[in-house]
């Protein structure tokens, strides 16, 4: 297999560890074990006694129930464990994709739902971001055109990284309706699911609203608990399922035994990670408003209403890589470019960390000291 390095996590492992204030992150604040443990009774010694041995291929039961409450019509057996996102994307691909199949994708993307396909031979077709008036915006009707014959899945994400957009439930219905007009598989990345800003913002799983769709979830954004690795796959589709779990035995076989019960224990509790990072969100939200307001001939951006990130467009001449990287040479503080995303002229911020503000202001001092000049 040929496949493009991933620009943003190479970017992201020169820089991630090294540099004191990251501006630019994508998962919420995350928690020690014991704070996690401390949510439930009786958890911490729970914990103590869990078994080391190997968990199901398909995921610990009780832990597939805790996740398919997330959903309205996904049970237990509809539900496939898996290492984090990154381990179902590649799966999914290769259960379903063959060599010519053409497969959609919003543009710009986290660069998996890209390279994957076209390390096996697939056409990956760019639904492309428009932006209107600084607001992300994806057009149903271009969607429309690029559907062939060939297309096999339609991969979206939302909320989406790195614009920040998050269809509504009218653009979700559109979209479904295409896609079964067609017969094609949707495969909605929805790590930065329940991050929505107000509860009007919510919509279904593609898993719960089409009987075609495929949702991928992630203990790591909303819920701060990266670390954990563990993930999963919603689907209806049985077929889909069975021949992930069948490639799954060729990679990790089974997931974490410990990770799993405390992705457990977090889902449980989840409301109150999840009021948690929200506040973190609303309250770093008015501090980028108004920074961008302040800097508004050098910066503009639009807030969005679901997730940690946003991209923000340079409004001056400079290459977008080289002020990240002047940025992080100064400052020490990180902002991720449009480059990782071959999407020149922006950079990505991230809102979900208690720590934000301060490097924030570290970006303003860089700001003040260079670009104002
Ligand atoms: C949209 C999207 N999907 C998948 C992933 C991968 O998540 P994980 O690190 O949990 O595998 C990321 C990480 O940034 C992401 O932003």
């Amino acid at each position: 297999m040929t496949i493009q390095p991933f620009k943003l996590e190479r970017f992201y492992s020169i820089h991630e560890f090294t540099a004191k204030h990251l501006l630019c992150s994508s998962d919420c604040e995350a928690m020690t074990i014991g704070d996690l443990l401390a949510l439930e009774n009786g958890a911490n010694e729970k914990f103590q006694n869990h078994w080391l041995g190997y968990t199901e291929t398909k995921g610990n039961p009780a832990l597939r129930q805790d996740i398919s409450n997330i959903y309205s019509t996904i049970s237990s057996d509809e539900i496939l464990v898996c290492a984090a996102a990154q381990e179902p994307i590649f799966l999914f691909c290769h259960a379903v994709l063959k060599p010519q199949d053409e497969v959609i994708f919003q543009f710009p993307c986290y660069q998996s739902v890209q390279s994957i396909p076209e390390s096996m031979g697939c056409t990956a077709v760019k639904w492309t971001v428009n932006y209107n008036d600084n607001k992300p915006e994806f057009d149903i009707d271009v969607l429309s055109q690029l559907i062939t014959n060939k297309t096999k899945v339609i991969f979206l994400n939302s909320p989406h990284n790195p614009t920040g957009h998050h269809f509504s439930k009218e653009e979700q219905q559109a979209i479904i309706a295409l896609a079964r007009k067609h017969n094609i598989i949707i495969f909605c990345d929805e790590v930065y699911r329940e991050l929505e800003h107000s509860p009007q913002f919510a919509i279904p799983a593609f898993a719960d609203a089409y009987e075609n769709g495929v949702s991928l979830g992630v203990m790591s954004k909303s819920y701060g608990l990266g670390g954990l690795r563990i993930g999963w796959l919603a689907t209806h589709r049985q077929d889909i399922l069975e021949q992930i779990a069948i490639l799954k035995e060729y990679t990790t076989i089974c997931s974490s035994a410990p990770s799993e019960f405390l992705a457990g224990v977090a889902l449980r509790n989840r409301g109150e990670i999840l009021k948690r990072n929200l506040e973190i969100v609303h309250s770093n939200i008015p501090l980028l408003t108004t920074f961008f307001d302040k800097y508004a001939d050098l910066f503009s951006w639009h807030q969005p209403n679901a997730g940690p990130i946003s991209f923000v467009r340079m409004n001056f001449d400079t290459d977008d890589l080289d002020l990240v990287n002047r940025v992080v040479a100064a400052k020490s503080v990180l902002l991720l470019p449009g480059d990782v995303y071959d999407f020149k002229g922006y950079f990505r911020v991230g809102f979900g960390r208690k720590n934000m503000p301060e490097a924030l202001s570290k970006f303003e001092e860089f700001v003040t000291e260079n670009l104002l000049k």
